[in-house]
Order: C-alpha cells, then sequence, then structure tokens
C-alpha cells in the first residue's frame, strides 16, 4: 500500500541471487512503503527474504544477487538509478543501517569515537571540534554516562550490549531519516534486548525516524511497530497495522507465527506450537501457494495456482485463497 506522506515506495521488486548455476529468487514482486517516521516490522522465518528486502533498500546487495524488476523511491528520488557517488551521500547519512552484530560492524584496530567521527566527516562535517562534541552528544544519547571514556575505548574493550549502543550512535549520528534494522537484538540476552528496542523506541520519538525493523522474534515488534510484513519464501503473504496482524491474522502461515510467540515464556520446546515443515527450497516452489505443503487450511485450489493479494479490509493486504 502506497500513501502521499511516503518516504520509500518499493514497487514490484524481485531480487534473486546466482548460486550454483541456478538463479534463487529470494524477493518475489515486493510493493510496499514507508511512512516518514514510521516503524515497519518485517516478520518472517528464516530464509523467507527478510535481510535480501532489507539491503536492497540501501542497495548493499552482495555482488552474485541481481535486482531482477522493480523500482525503488526513497524521498521521490529513484534509488535503483543512483550513481555510486549519490548513493554515498544518501548512505549513512539518510538511510542509516543497525547491523545483527556490531562486532563485525566495527573497525576492531580503531577506536570507536574515531569510527563514529569518521561518519559524521564523510558526511560533510569539517570541523574537529564539532565531531568531538557531536561524537560526546549521539554517545550520551545513546545512554553512556561517560562518553569520552567509550569513545577512546576499542571495540573489544565493550562488552555485546555497549557495542550495539555504538552501532547505533554510528548509525544515528547524521540524523537519518530511515533507519534499517535487521535482527539488531538477536545477538543479545534477552534484559538487553529490551534494554536496546527501548532504546531505538526512545531514538525513534525524539528524531521522528522511520524503521525498517526486521525480525524472526514476533516478541521485537511489541508495542511499537506502525505496521507490519509477513513473508514467506520470497513474498510479502500479508500486511496491516501491528493490531491487525497479531490480533487478528489472516494468513495461516502468519496465524502460526503469532501462535507460536503467544505460548507462555518456558514452554518447554516440544510442547510449542509449530509450523509444520520446512521452509521451502526457493528453486523449487510448488505450482501454486508456496506456503501449500505446510498450510493446515489447503484446499485443492491451492495447488494449481498462487493466489493474489486481495485487501479484504481497509489497509489491510493478504495473499491466500481463503480471502479472494
Ligand atoms: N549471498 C547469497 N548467495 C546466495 N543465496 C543467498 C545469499 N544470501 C541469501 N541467499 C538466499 O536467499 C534467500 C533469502 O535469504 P535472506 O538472507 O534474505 O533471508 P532471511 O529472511 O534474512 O533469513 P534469516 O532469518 O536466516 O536471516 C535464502 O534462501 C538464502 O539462502
Ligand atoms: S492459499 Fe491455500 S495453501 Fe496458501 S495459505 Fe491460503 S489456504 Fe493455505
Ligand atoms: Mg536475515
Amino acid at each position: 500500500m502506497t500513501h502521499a506522506s511516503d518516504l520509500v515506495r518499493v514497487k514490484d521488486l524481485s531480487v534473486s541471487y546466482s548460486a550454483a548455476g541456478q538463479s534463487v529468487p529470494a524477493v518475489k514482486h515486493a510493493t510496499f512503503s514507508i511512512g516518514a517516521g514510521e516503524v515497519l516490522g518485517v516478520l518472517g522465518e528464516s530464509g523467507s527474504g527478510k535481510s535480501t528486502l532489507a539491503l536492497s533498500l540501501a542497495r548493499m546487495l552482495p555482488a552474485k544477487a541481481r535486482y531482477e524488476s522493480g523500482a525503488i523511491t526513497f524521498r521521490g528520488r529513484d534509488l535503483l538509478q543512483m550513481s555510486e557517488k549519490q548513493l554515498g551521500a544518501v548512505r549513512g547519512a539518510e538511510i542509516a543501517i543497525i547491523w545483527q552484530d556490531p562486532a563485525l560492524a566495527l573497525n576492531p584496530v580503531m577506536r570507536v569515537g574515531q569510527q563514529i567521527a569518521e561518519v559524521l566527516r564523510a558526511h560533510g562535517s569539517r570541523d574537529r571540534h564539532e565531531r568531538v562534541e557531536r561524537v560526546q552528544g549521539v554517545l550520551t544519547e545513546v545512554g553512556f554516562q561517560h562518553p569520552s571514556e567509550v569513545a577512546s575505548a576499542y571495540p573489544h574493550q565493550l562488552s555485546g550490549g555497549q557495542r550495539q549502543r555504538v552501532g547505533i550512535a554510528q548509525a544515528l549520528c547524521c540524523r537519518p531519516s530511515l533507519v534499517i534494522a535487521d535482527e539488531p537484538t538477536s545477538k543479545l540476552d534477552s534484559a538487553l534486548q529490551v534494554e536496546i528496542l527501548a532504546l531505538l523506541a526512545k531514538l525513534r520519538a525524539l528524531h521522528n525516524m522511520a524503521y525498517l525493523i526486521i525480525s524472526h522474534d514476533p516478541a521485537v515488534f511489541a508495542g511499537w511497530a506502525d505496521r507490519m510484513l509477513v513473508m514467506y519464501a520470497g513474498e510479502i503473504v500479508e500486511e496491516g497495522s501491528r493490531e491487525q496482524v497479531f490480533g487478528h491474522p489472516l494468513h495461516p502461515y502468519s496465524q502460526g507465527l503469532v501462535r507460536l510467540s503467544g505460548a507462555p515464556a518456558g514452554t518447554p520446546r516440544q510442547l510449542l506450537p509449530v509450523i509444520t515443515g520446512e521452509p521451502p527450497d526457493l528453486t523449487r516452489l510448488p505450482r501454486g501457494c508456496a506456503f501449500e505443503p505446510r498450510c493446515p487450511e489447503r484446499m485443492k485450489v491451492c495447488a494449481a495456482s498462487p493466489p493474489a493479494s486481495s485487501t479484504p479490509e481497509a489497509n489491510r493486504q493478504v495473499s491466500c485463497f481463503k480471502y479472494e
């Protein structure tokens, strides 16, 4: 769905990888938008195409990936037509990424303050004193009480939670209008997860940034995502507000994911509700609905051809024959 105030518009985006002589369709015909200041969550099992979708928006796909079709506009500009130079000005400044593993994202032999200052310098901050002040300011904003000590530390001298805060400071230092966070807390223990998510929500409220936040864990979206996309086998199978998708999921796959997340904490693994079967092999998808082999509600029609996207209620979309 698209609206007049959209910051990002993605239309019919398809991306594939070439692997072992085969083409792997990782994202198929994705159409969605992100409004200014909006938090859009992307939920799906491993391999459903979440990271590929995120990397496409930042034009950071690996060399063996290919844009097969579609358009991405960011603030009205065609992202797929931008030169590397134009992209360099947008990436890091207007579109920023918070990585899953801050240890990999940070340079191990550079002090963290210097790393944040480098981002500021690359995006136009000419004055060294101004950069030092801005580094201290942004480190304070992400919760450090002694920002100068942190600024002079190397990544290995910080804990995992502290490194993720530094990663967030680095991503947010240029005040981007879109922040892409791909599993930003999945490497952290559950107490730290809660802290980091609260920090992201606070910073969003403070600076009115839009987020594309990705996770396989529904708990990550609780309380702050505005809208949700649910992905299966590279397709967006359901879209709606967070309340709609978690309160009243329509697609049988979303229903399975939500049932899983609703199990009380500490439920033994063998008692957890499951979505039976395995995520599909993307190179050998069924002719009909990709979820058909695992779907508890499959009908005869589901195996014959894929369902189209329908709009069963306002601001809501689902791809399933139950709603056609
Ligand atoms: N560099 C790559 N080369 C070849 N295939 C890839 C590559 N990266 C991803 N894929 C394939 O594309 C599909 C989508 O992968 P993607 O990483 O986008 O999924 P994901 O939803 O982010 O999964 P996860 O939850 O495990 O991070 C998968 O089938 C994956 O094997
Ligand atoms: S289209 Fe059919 S198989 Fe696919 S999710 Fe809907 S009911 Fe299940
Ligand atoms: Mg991923």
